[in-house]
């Protein structure tokens, strides 16, 4: 069997195994994303219609989960949108279309479901060919006026940004422990930790806003 589907139960730790080997070493030393998909299956603003494996001749070799976020206007009204992550591609089979394909399936469902937008934390070089833009460019930003240079906004309703200020307010389902994550860790085979540049480029984008 190959292609895009909803996860199963029968998947939970394949898809948990597969986040860790993406994710292993890149954003820092180990990782917490196979704990963060362990947690967010349960959490309220999961979106299980949105949790979607790529399965390659039997094998699970990608994976997307996404939580409900919400837009603040300064009315005090807020739009739930949509918010995605993890996304983890096995790392023998990146860099060919598996990611691409994943997110074009999701935004299709998540525009049936009738959310306006989605916005994400990311490295712009991973979504700005899937229709991503600069916060900055539909004045969306977090408390305190602050624009992230990793705060990447999607239209699914065309017209639904018209310049007025957004705050956007990620889920708490997001908020993990880290010895929580090494607790959980410790269930699977031993993996060296070690240091790889894209964790500077990861430090150096999760700290930079636009002015
Ligand atoms: C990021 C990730 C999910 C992308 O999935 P993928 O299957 O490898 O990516 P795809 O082959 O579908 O390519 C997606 C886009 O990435 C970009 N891309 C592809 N190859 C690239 C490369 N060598 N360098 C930089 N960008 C590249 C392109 O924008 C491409 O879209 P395009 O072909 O339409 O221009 C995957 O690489 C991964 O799991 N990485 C490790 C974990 C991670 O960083 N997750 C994302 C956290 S923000």
């Amino acid at each position: 069997m190959s292609g895009i589907r909803r996860e199963t139960a029968a998947d939970y730790r394949a898809v948990e195994e597969l986040h860790r080997n993406a994710f292993w070493n890149v954003h820092v030393p180990g990782c917490c994303e196979h704990y963060l998909a362990h947690v967010l299956r349960k959490h309220p603003d999961f979106i299980p219609e949105l949790d979607l494996v790529y399965e390659l001749d039997g094998e699970i070799v990608g994976n997307v989960m996404y939580t409900k976020s919400e837009l603040l206007e300064e009315s005090g009204n807020s739009t739930g949108i949509l918010t995605f992550g993890p996304i983890g591609v096995a790392p023998e089979y990146q860099r060919r279309g598996i990611g691409k394909a994943l997110l074009e399936a999701s935004f299709d469902i998540a525009a049936g479901l009738g959310y306006p937008a989605i916005a994400i934390f990311g490295d712009p070089d991973n979504y700005v060919a899937r229709g991503f833009r600069s916060c900055k460019r539909y004045n969306v930003c977090l408390e305190g006026d602050i624009f992230p240079a990793a705060l990447l906004v999607k239209e699914l309703k065309p017209g639904f940004f018209d310049g007025r200020k957004l705050v956007f307010r990620e889920s708490p389902a997001y908020e993990i422990q880290e010895r929580d994550a090494e607790a959980f860790d410790a269930g699977f085979p031993p993996k060296e930790k070690a240091f790889r540049p894209s964790q500077e480029t990861f430090f150096i984008l999760s700290h930079s806003t636009i002015g």
